[in-house]
């Protein structure tokens, strides 16, 4: 499987609280998990930087339904997305997962 990777940056709606930071992480190691997708989420201030890796249509829907997401705005793809040569994932992932 070739893998797929994008990162993007965006600034939360309103100052994030703990439980907010709290629901995106169950979230994400729920959904993502499920479609072998493997995230980096960093937090600092107001800003958001994600970094999201594993197949492209999985890679593609997981931005898809966060760019919805309400408690965060202006959104911007700092890497391009593209197919990566060596299949190697640079982010953790649960092991015996493609
Ligand atoms: C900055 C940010 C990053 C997020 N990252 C993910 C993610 O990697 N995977 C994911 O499923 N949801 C992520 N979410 C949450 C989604 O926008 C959405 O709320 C969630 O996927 C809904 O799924 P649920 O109904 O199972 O909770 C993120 C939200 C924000 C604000």
């Amino acid at each position: 499987m070739s893998l797929y990777r994008l990162i993007y940056a965006s600034r939360a709606i309103e100052q994030m609280k703990p439980d907010d930071l709290a629901q995106i992480l169950a979230s994400s190691q729920r959904n993502n998990q499920r479609v072998h997708v493997s995230g980096a989420l960093l937090f600092s201030a107001r800003e958001f930087l994600q970094c999201l890796e594993g197949g492209r249509e999985a890679v593609n829907a997981t931005y898809a339904r966060i760019l919805g997401d309400p408690r965060h705005e202006g959104a911007v793809i700092l890497d391009l997305p593209r197919d990566c040569p060596s299949p190697v994932r640079r982010l953790g992932h649960a092991p015996g997962r493609p």
